[in-house]
């Protein structure tokens, strides 16, 4: 299992120096996909205008859902009912947008600080039930260090 400490420390130094949220969200998809073999697409969407998703920045192969509605598929069911997922079989999901046909399995982690969700973390891999509790602890620990200066710039 990768450190995600490091990465939150990382992170945390970046906002110190006084980068902003951009790159910040950038950094964190850069180490999240270079951290563990399972995660074969890795990318942040945003909350845009209304209630939509908009891809942030991402590394895997290129996807047609850059822009998600909420309550659509995974993401933006948990953008909607303000939760976390982690999808152990995609393929037994009716709500489901297909990124990719290998995909297996997916994890959404919002980027929140309380009730304001900013945006998420949504990973694909292509191995059955790849993502465990310690994924998601790992992840949520990144994505509340990424919500601290997205309520920061937002204040
Ligand atoms: N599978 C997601 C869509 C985003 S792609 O995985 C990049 C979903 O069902 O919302």
């Amino acid at each position: 299992m990768w450190d995600a400490g490091v990465l939150v420390k990382e992170i945390q130094g970046m906002r110190d120096d006084g980068h902003l949220s951009d790159a910040l969200l950038r950094k964190a998809v850069r180490t999240i996909a270079s951290s563990d073999e399972r995660y074969d697409w890795v990318g942040v969407y945003l909350v845009g205008e209304g209630e939509e998703l908009w891809l942030h920045n991402y590394i895997g192969e290129p996807t047609m859902h850059a822009k998600i509605p909420f309550g659509k598929g995974v993401c933006g069911r948990a953008a909607a009912m303000r939760r976390n997922f982690n999808i152990k079989d995609v393929s037994k999901e009716e709500n489901y947008l297909a990124c990719s046909p290998d995909t297996k399995s997916e994890i959404v982690i919002l980027i929140r600080a309380g009730d304001q969700v900013f945006g998420e973390i949504d990973i694909d891999s292509d191995q059955q039930a790849a993502f465990d509790e310690d994924d998601e602890i790992a992840l949520i620990s990144v994505a509340d260090k990424l919500a601290e200066q997205l309520a920061a710039e937002r204040r």
